[in-house]
């Protein structure tokens, strides 16, 4: 494994690290967790990524229980939550959003479900435009300052909110976002590459990036149609299939193109779509996805494809990408 520092902050995460959405608590049961989770922290992961909302706090209840049972040391791994969406159907007001109530209290109910004392790293879901962002960095800087939360950060705010939020942690003595959960991976780029990048000078954050399969497009699994056990298939997941494959054969197409590119890296295509998210220096850690132990294997095998990526193929492989 290699390990990445989170931003110019102390902490330094595993550079591929492994979350829950989707799979935890719907496609994994514990025993699958438990599979998946002592797997990663063998091979040198030390972050798990979760959030209240996903499967309404199922996901955070099967892996606090599977992180208690499996023993880990709790200084050997960072864990996660995030807070904006709510963890129940139709969550009342004051259940959902980023006022100090729901901030706090979801963090109180986040750290009952990971059977953990304190989040390693917590992140603002969202950006709520009925909450001052003001409101937030305070309740944010609260829960540092009580030892509840080590790091805290934002997950896909504009930029100009994350420099609003520096501005009043810098004039109030406040502690600041110190990362930022963005999508990143071959076909989104934008944000992390363009938006993003005054942040990373100004400030010194890190970003902890997700999707980097694109729920899955870029290991080349839905080339051929949405396989029965696959995320696209899922019922509750019609939305996302829309967004992933709804947008013509164009995003199919790029990904068909890539494949021979693995092929004479003698990897997958997956490990090919993660290792090329690393070649980004301000990329802190590649949030992985895994629905069974092939797919986690195959995935940290990325680290091996990594060293092969030079600047040429690393041009062929945006010639592709960038192709209208
Ligand atoms: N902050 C946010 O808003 C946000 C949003 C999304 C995710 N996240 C975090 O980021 C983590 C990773 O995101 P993600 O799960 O979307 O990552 P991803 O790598 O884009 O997708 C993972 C899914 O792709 C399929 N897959 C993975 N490896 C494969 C392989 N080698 N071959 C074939 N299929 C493969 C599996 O789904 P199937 O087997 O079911 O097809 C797996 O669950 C999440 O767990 C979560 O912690 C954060």
């Amino acid at each position: 494994m290699q390990y990445r520092r989170l931003g110019t902050s102390g902490l330094q995460l595993s550079a591929l690290s492994f979350g829950a959405w989707v799979t935890f608590g719907k496609q994994v049961g514990r025993g699958e967790a438990r599979e998946l989770l002592a797997l990663a922290h063998d091979r040198g992961v030390n972050f798990f990524d979760n959030a209240e909302t996903y499967n309404n706090g199922v996901a955070e209840q099967v892996m606090g229980d599977v992180l208690a049972d499996l023993r880990f040391p709790r200084d050997s791994y960072c864990v996660s939550s995030k807070v904006f969406f709510g963890a129940v159907d139709k969550p009342l007001p004051t259940q959902r959003g980023l006022s100090r109530k729901h901030v706090m209290e979801a963090c109180t109910q986040a750290l009952q479900r990971l059977r953990v004392d304190y989040l390693d790293l917590y992140f603002c879901h969202r950006p709520d435009p009925d909450t001052p962002i003001a409101e937030t960095v305070m309740a944010m800087d609260t829960l540092v300052r009580q030892g509840k939360v080590l790091y805290w950060g934002t997950s896909e705010w504009p930029a100009e909110a994350i420099h609003e939020a520096h501005r009043i942690a810098r004039e109030n003595h406040l502690y600041a976002p110190v990362m930022e959960q963005p999508q990143y991976n071959l076909l989104h780029r934008e944000r992390v590459e363009e938006e993003y990048a005054p942040l990373y000078a100004a400030y010194g954050m890190g970003t902890t990036i997700w999707s980097p399969l694109g729920s899955g497009l870029l290991s080349g699994k839905y080339n051929d149609g949405v396989p029965v056990d696959s995320r696209l298939a899922q019922p509750d997941y019609a939305w996302l299939r829309e967004s992933v494959l709804g947008k013509g054969d164009e995003r199919l197409r790029k990904v068909r193109a890539l494949q021979p590119i693995a092929d004479e890296l003698g990897g997958s295509l997956a490990q090919l779509s993660i290792a090329w998210c690393l070649l980004n220096p301000h990329v802190s850690t590649v949030m992985l996805g895994a629905s069974r132990r092939e797919q986690l294997e195959q995935n940290l095998g990325a680290l091996e494809v990594l060293p092969k990526l030079d600047a040429t193929l690393a041009q062929r492989i945006r010639t592709i990408v960038e192709a209208a």
